[in-house]
């Protein structure tokens, strides 16, 4: 059985995080999408949080798996049993980071291929920051992710 890892911080999920998952999900047999810490990012959501945006979302795909994971990627994939990472790239500027990243992981654990799928170009500029941000200010995010996480951004900034 092929099984995938998309890992990432989903912070929150976005329409452009939901459409690697798809076209990931129609790649391999199984396909675990796991929220990871990014030392480089502060969270908004907790974790738990996130994991039940992405349960909502993934609901549809029945071969697609959430779980959140606190240590290495490598050790995932290794507990898993998963040779590919999938990482949605929107450009560029974005590949010699997930090069980067790609190359460690490989070197983490030997075998261990990662799988850049370009954004599509209407998701391309879309990124959770802005749709945190969108969101911050009274902004419609709905045309930038889906409705579970779009109600659950709501509820977070209505409190603030
Ligand atoms: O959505 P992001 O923030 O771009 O995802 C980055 C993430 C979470 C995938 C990356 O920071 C990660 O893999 N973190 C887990 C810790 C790890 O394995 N670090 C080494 C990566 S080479």
């Amino acid at each position: 059985m092929a099984t995938a890892i998309f890992p990432g911080s989903f912070d929150p999920v976005t329409n452009g995080h939901l459409d690697v998952i798809m076209r990931a999900a129609g790649l391999f047999d199984r396909l675990i999408v796991a929220v990871l810490h990014n030392p480089n990012k502060s969270g908004t959501f907790t974790v738990q949080e996130r994991v039940g945006m992405l349960k909502c979302v993934c609901k549809p795909f029945a071969h697609v798996q959430v779980e959140a994971f606190p240590g290495l990627l490598a050790d995932l994939a290794a507990q898993r049993d998963a040779r590919v990472v999938i990482r949605g790239v929107r450009g560029a500027a974005e590949l010699d980071a997930e090069t980067a990243m790609a190359q460690v992981n490989g070197k983490l654990l030997p075998g261990l291929e990662t799988l850049l799928l370009p954004a599509a170009p209407e998701w391309a500029g879309l990124s959770a920051t802005l749709v945190r941000e969108v969101a911050a200010f009274g902004g419609d995010v709905g045309k930038f992710v889906p409705p579970c996480a779009a109600q659950a951004l709501q509820r977070h900034f209505s409190r603030q």
